[in-house]
């Protein structure tokens, strides 16, 4: 028996079907929530719509603050990419929509909490451990994993029960974007070998119809976290609103990739992610500038782990507060500024300075005038190679056989 439901709800047709279907097949109370992480969408209109469709109530939250500040900059601090590439734009969002649906649903004495995932996806999963994490007497339905109903026969559903069906329903694509990304699904993009369409893109431009000119920009970091743009002070928000227009106007951001789900089974996956291109190149390469050998290598494995976490779902757990707050400690010098170079879909780091700088140039310089002391190279070298030369000393003696000549010496 299932009272009231909380719904995470876009205002698209899914979840538009999914407040009348938990009415019916439950019987239940239905209250929506839609947060706003920058996805562009009118709230107002969502939360009228959702009044239209009987729901008891409607919360928008605006948690673009919350989501930049406590999701998205771990994420730069991070460097995080999956398999090199998706800089986990929805991932991110999924626990925070989560934990604000328990949140509700325990203001509102809900029994159950419902999203419109597909039983094929990565957001499901992210979904339902956030809220089992939170609280695990929440019933989660997830309707769509349920209902198995074709896209045709779902719009005849919602004609006969009064849902709205938008006009741009036979849009074939399925579309999921914050203010870190934007990913494109569905439709022609599932065949790999094609092309996506120019119509998917709606962030950035065709490198056809990029400006002639490059563009410089500078972004300045403050302790890992974006603080400044061309030497103005800004939230990290502004920044990514302000970077993401610059850069997508320079065809900067679009991501074709094949990715591993986390239920196993591989897809072709399309994003648009200009500020986030953007923002990552730079703070990686003022980290080359600020941390030692040491910790940029060991950090590389850290990113890779927090990065792996959030994908699959695994936002709560423990050990990501630990690499949180080992990266943390390390993003105590990563202030600084970097100038990156948009031309025609590339974004290229030109310059870069920080006050905790390890370059030094009299160390660095071919100049005569350098203090490093070139003799000490011989000894370090000496030390350095010992395993190795160790090893064919040892070869040799043996009479194993030398090094193979691939090219005669004539
Ligand atoms: N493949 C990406 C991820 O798993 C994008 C998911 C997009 N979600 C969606 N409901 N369209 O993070």
């Amino acid at each position: 028996m299932v009272k009231k439901v909380v719904l995470a709800y876009s205002g698209g047709l899914d979840t538009s079907v999914m407040v009348k279907w938990i009415q019916e097949h439950y019987g239940s109370e239905v209250v929506t929530v839609t947060l706003d992480v920058g996805q562009g969408k009118d709230l107002k209109a969502i939360e009228e719509k959702a009044w239209m469709l009987g729901v008891v109530n409607h919360y928008s939250i605006d948690a673009r603050e919350e989501f930049v500040n406590d999701y998205v900059v771990p994420a730069i601090k991070a460097n995080a990419l999956y398999m090199d590439a998706y800089p986990v734009s929805s991932s991110l969002s999924r626990p925070l929509i989560a934990s604000k649906l328990v949140e509700v649903a325990e203001k509102e004495g809900a029994d159950a909490v419902a999203h419109g995932c597909t039983g094929k996806g990565n957001d499901q999963v992210r979904f339902d451990i956030t809220i089992k994490s939170l609280n695990p007497d929440l019933r989660i339905i997830a309707p769509v994993r349920e209902w198995n109903m074709t896209r045709d026969k779902e719009i005849e559903w919602a004609k006969e029960h009064g849902v709205p069906v938008p006009v741009t329903a036979d849009s074939p694509y399925s579309i999921d974007q914050n203010l870190w990304g934007r990913s494109i699904e569905c439709g022609i993009i599932e065949h790999p070998d094609v092309e996506p369409p120019e119509e998917v893109f709606e962030w950035t431009a065709p490198i056809e119809e990029t400006p002639d000119e490059p563009e410089y920009i500078t972004i300045g970091f403050e302790e890992g976290a974006p603080a400044s743009l061309n030497g103005e002070e800004m939230t990290p928000l502004e920044i990514i609103e302000e970077v993401q227009g610059i850069a997508g106007k320079h065809g900067v951001g679009r991501i074709d990739h094949m990715e591993d789900r986390i239920v196993g089974l591989k897809s072709r996956e399309v994003y648009e992610a200009p500020a986030a291109t953007v923002i990552l190149k730079a703070h990686a390469d003022l980290e080359k500038m600020v941390l030692t050998r040491h910790e940029k290598l060991f950090k590389r494995h850290v990113d890779h782990e927090w990065a792996v976490l959030v994908y699959t779902g695994l936002w709560m757990d423990p050990l990501k507060e630990a690499l949180d707050a080992f990266i943390e400690k390390t993003q105590e010098r990563v202030t600084g500024e970097v100038t990156v170079k948009l031309f025609k879909g590339n974004a290229q780091v030109v310059g870069r300075s920080s006050p905790s700088s390890l370059y030094d140039l009299s160390l660095a310089t071919y100049d005569i005038t350098t203090t490093f002391d070139q003799t000490a190279a011989i000894g370090f070298i000496e030390l350095w190679g010992l395993p190795t030369v160790t090893y064919w000393a040892l070869k040799r003696k043996q009479g194993r056989v030398p090094l193979q000549q691939r090219t005669a010496i004539p």
